[in-house]
């Protein structure tokens, strides 16, 4: 047992979405999620400027005693997972190799990969999922979506001539369509109103597996007393607790810090 934190972390809203799928499958554990919203979003920075920002942040995570770190943004993931996994001895989870293998058990045709500008260039999405299959993978920056989604604009009207903006020329040749970015799930209603026999992937889901089946293999599930839920951002709490609240229906108790 260890009643320690998950620690998990992202450039702002984004993480909210594997917070969500890691409190509903260990809903005893605690959980302190971390948002860096003042310099959000992360999608365009470069991959020195990423590293600061995630060290800064997984620093301040140990500061606050958890026991695993998740880095919620795919962003940092794509671009410094190996980096990270190697400076700590904390156990860090991410989720790109669930966004690869969870698109190859649904796709026949092609894949559409939607991301961050910074973690497409990286590159990680495309050649794992070639290391393994020759399905077509059509990759699609979205720098759009991010700004749109940490200022509450999620509505349907107001994201889907973004959404077919960024479907074009990509619909045709899928049948499967990745969240490569973890704010991208708040959008999945809306973009499945416009597409047909295309399966969306939230990676998310399977990450969380993977995270309770190492914390009840490691032995380190939280036995005691689960303890209300602790948010952090770098920006205006208040903003955070409004979108936070429309977003995944909590009510959250968030905190301004400056690193
Ligand atoms: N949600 C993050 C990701 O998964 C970061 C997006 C951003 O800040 O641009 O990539």
């Amino acid at each position: 047992m260890n009643n320690k934190p998950i620690g998990i972390f992202d450039s702002g809203l984004g993480g909210l979405t594997v917070y969500k799928e890691i409190k509903n499958i260990l809903p005893n554990e605690n959980i302190i999620y971390f948002a860096d919203t003042k310099r959000a979003p992360y999608g365009g920075k470069s991959k020195e400027e990423l590293k600061v920002y995630s060290k800064d942040i997984i620093d301040f995570l140990l500061e606050q005693d958890v026991k695993i770190v998740v880095i919620g943004c795919n962003t940092i993931s794509s671009n410094l997972y190996n980096y990270l996994k190697n400076d700590y001895k904390i156990p860090i989870f991410e989720l790109m190799e669930s966004a690869i293998e969870e698109s190859l058990k649904f796709s026949k045709k092609g894949i559409g990969y939607f991301a961050t500008s910074s973690n497409i260039k990286s590159g990680v999405f495309e050649k794992g999922i070639k290391k393994i299959s020759s399905v077509e993978v059509f990759k699609k920056a979205c720098p759009l979506f991010v700004p749109l989604i940490e200022e509450g604009f999620t509505d349907f009207k107001i994201v889907k001539p973004v959404i077919i903006h960024y479907l074009k020329n990509i619909e045709d040749n899928i049948d499967t369509l990745v969240m490569g970015c973890t704010h991208y799930p708040f959008l999945v209603d809306s973009i499945e109103k416009l597409v047909q026999n295309i399966t969306i992937i939230n990676p998310a889901k399977s990450a969380a597996i993977k995270i309770k089946n190492f914390i009840e293999n490691s032995d380190i599930l939280n036995t005691g007393k689960k303890e209300k839920n602790i948010f952090y951002t770098t920006g205006d709490n208040r903003k955070f607790e409004i979108l936070a609240k429309k977003l995944i229906g909590e009510d959250c108790n968030v905190s301004t810090v400056v690193l």
